[in-house]
């Protein structure tokens, strides 16, 4: 049957606009995730889209929901005491209201967007003030546009030897372990509706430094639970490499419904699938890799609370991991859904697939 006849067809036996709108959709990622009640974004940097109009315009047909993967950061939009710069943030926000996409923060407290001029604060009285007055101004501004905030990333670093698994970051020097509290509840005052997050990596393998970690994590959350303080949900980075051999479904899948017993929500933040130790040829390559994505969705997305999936970035043409995790023989690396020339992957049918199986939220 002909394309035209099948929509004459469409419309005289059920006449429902359903029926046509269900042929000229072309699904994505964002049409099958939403399917099922979920969300399926990706981080992206402001000058991709300003620069890349084919890109842009990609971006908006896959995605539901954006990241800024920079732009947020503290060392970004507040480089000097007492200067704030939201150009680029601002930018992302509009980009989101136009193009009617959810907009993330990402992120409030972050031990590696630190500027230095925070790192020579020695008073606590001056610390505590200076991250309220950062909280308030980023999170206010932003009322009311933002669908959830990374408050606090990556509190937890079992290497410090600190009590709790705590990063012996220059918040833990000035505030003590207080201070995630306290930025959560800076961040709730400032946007009541936002979705509050802690979001951490190395959560997801069974090898003993991610399986010490999701119980250091589980602590901290039950602390902040027990506290009172007002978060969320758990957001797992999972930057995964293209080994398998250490993913235990059952230990995953039991670490999801350890956070959601808490009455947290989960979100898969920044996925992505490194390439780096695989062999040459594309084809074996995007299969190890879609392969990994779906190992690790279906898992996921059998847990009910986890609301979203978040790739770290959309296409191989950008990726932060070929500056991190480059291969050794310098070709591109293929680690998203979308080739560079954002082309549909293996990966991309993978999670288009994981969607569809996952039940309904
Ligand atoms: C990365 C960005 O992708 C890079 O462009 C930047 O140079 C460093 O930060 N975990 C996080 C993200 O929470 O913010 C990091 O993003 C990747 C690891």
């Amino acid at each position: 049957m002909k394309r035209r006849d099948f929509i004459y067809l469409g419309l005289s036996t059920f006449g429902t606009t359903k029926i046509l709108s269900q042929l000229y959709t072309k699904p994505s990622l964002k049409s099958q995730a939403r399917a099922k009640g979920l969300i399926y974004g990706s981080s992206v940097q402001a000058s991709y889209l300003l620069e890349d109009k084919e890109f842009a315009h990609k971006f908006v047909s896959e995605c539901a929901i954006l990241t800024p993967e920079n732009e947020l950061k503290w060392h970004r939009v507040h480089p000097n005491p007492d200067r704030f710069n939201f150009k680029d943030a601002d930018f992302l926000v509009e980009f989101t209201q136009k193009n009617n996409l959810l907009m993330r923060g990402h992120t409030l407290i972050w031990h590696d967007s630190t500027p230095r001029w925070i790192k020579e604060i020695v008073d606590r009285k001056k610390g505590e003030s200076v991250l309220i007055n950062h909280i308030e101004t980023v999170v206010g501004r932003y009322k009311g546009l933002i669908h959830s905030w990374d408050v606090v990333n990556e509190a937890i670093y079992l290497t410090d030897g600190n009590k709790g698994g705590l990063r012996h970051s220059h918040w833990l020097y000035l505030l003590g372990k207080d201070y995630i509290d306290l930025a959560f509840r800076v961040a709730s005052e400032a946007d009541p509706q936002a979705l509050l997050v802690y979001n951490d990596h190395d959560l997801v393998y069974d090898i003993p430094p991610h399986q010490e970690k999701q119980k250091k994590v589980l602590k901290l959350l039950e602390w902040l639970k027990a506290k009172g303080t007002p978060i969320h949900a758990l957001g797992i980075q999972a930057h995964l490499i293209s080994n398998n051999a250490y993913f235990n479904a059952k230990k995953f899948r039991q670490f999801l419904a350890d956070v959601a017993s808490l009455g947290l929500k989960i979100m898969i933040t920044e996925m992505d699938v490194s390439d780096m130790g695989l062999a040459f040829f594309y084809g074996t390559r995007d299969q190890v890799v879609a392969d990994i994505y779906s190992s690790f969705l279906g898992v996921a997305l059998d847990e009910p609370n986890v609301i979203a999936v978040i790739t770290w970035g959309l296409s191989d043409r950008y990726t932060w991991l070929s500056e991190f995790r480059p291969r050794k023989d310098g070709t591109y690396i293929r680690p998203l859904p979308l080739d560079a020339n954002l082309k549909p992957k293996l990966a991309w049918h993978s999670i288009i697939k994981a969607f569809d199986n996952a039940t309904q939220r």
